[in-house]
């Protein structure tokens, strides 16, 4: 079963006496996550400034049309989205100075903190989550109340990990989760155990066959290409929250993530979901198949040991 693993506050990767020291930890930490487990900083080791803070979280009152997560590109420094009102040039500034910010120093402590890593990820979206989690009326599929895990339609990853740096940034109050056992034991139980591979080979087969590459829209832009691995991806996680005996009844524990904290999961292998929290920042990271510390527990390698052949 998932644990969450709390560590020391900033400077967790420097406080080493070695740089011998310093890799061990680091593969320590790199199997953790990798086993499904969720790193918890109770103090985050990102420090933005008070007034920033206050700025985000004053943002929903002060504009409207601001009714969804923002989404921020590092590699282009943009923010997509919801937009601000474009009367006011200051405020959209300073949002993305502030988004610039949080996305560079997170990149910065997961470069220093999870060094087996470094240089073997492709940098994907920030975002900051200002809407309350609770009660928020979304189509199932959009839900982040209901268990799942993580799949993006527009940007699949052949089999790399999806890797997310959280921070709750309410003043107060506590993001609220619960998370699933782990996508190794619970994939099993999603596809019958008699005759496994060539029910799992069919089922993937499947997901194959309607691959984006199959479009004028993935000719034309290859990086939009899905493989089986991740139309399959994309259909487990509509699939997990369509299934109500799972959300009702599947193994899960609830996860308190408090005001102040970071924390860091493998969201496409630990089903995850927010029950209630605002104010979150995030950042996403797309981690190399091939820089797995243990590499028979992802989703790839579990998906194809199944189905008996290659999946990407
Ligand atoms: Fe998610």
């Amino acid at each position: 079963m998932h644990r969450v693993v709390t560590l020391e506050s900033t400077g967790a990767a420097k406080d080493f006496t070695s740089a011998s020291q310093n890799t061990v930890q680091a593969m320590e930490h790199c199997r953790q996550l990798e086993a499904g487990n969720i790193l918890l900083f109770p103090q985050s080791p990102i420090m933005l400034a008070e007034e920033d803070l206050a700025f985000l979280r004053g943002l929903e009152h002060g504009h409207r049309s601001l009714h969804k997560n923002l989404a921020y590109k590092p590699l282009q420094d943009c923010i997509a989205g919801a937009k601000l009102e474009s009367n006011d040039p200051a405020a959209s500034e300073r949002l993305l100075r502030i988004l610039r910010s949080y996305s560079r120093g997170a990149l910065q402590f997961l470069t220093e903190f999870l060094t087996p890593y470094t240089a073997r990820w492709q940098v994907d979206y920030a975002s900051f989550r200002p809407l309350e989690e609770q009660g928020r009326a979304l189509p199932l599929h959009k839900r982040n109340d209901l268990l799942h895990t993580d799949a993006f339609p527009t940007r699949p990853t052949h089999g790399a990990r999806i890797l997310r740096f959280f921070t709750n940034i309410h003043p107060t109050q506590s993001r609220e989760w619960i998370v699933g056992e782990p996508f190794r034991t619970l994939i099993p139980q999603m596809v019958p155990s008699t005759t496994p591979a060539p029910r799992a080979e069919g089922l993937l087969q499947r997901a194959a066959r309607s691959t984006l590459g199959h479009t004028s829209l993935g000719k034309a832009w290859p990086a939009l290409r899905r493989s089986s691995y991740d139309q399959f991806m994309l259909r487990f996680h509509d699939v997990l929250k369509e299934n109500a005996d799972y959300q009702t009844n599947g193994q899960h524990t609830a996860v308190s993530l408090p005001p102040g904290s970071s924390w860091m999961v493998y969201t496409d292998s630990v089903p995850h979901a927010v029950l209630s929290g605002r104010f979150a920042l995030e950042q996403t990271l797309l981690v190399a198949p091939d820089a797995m510390v243990t590499p028979e527990e992802s989703p790839l390698v579990v998906l194809e040991s199944l189905a008996g052949c290659r999946l990407v």
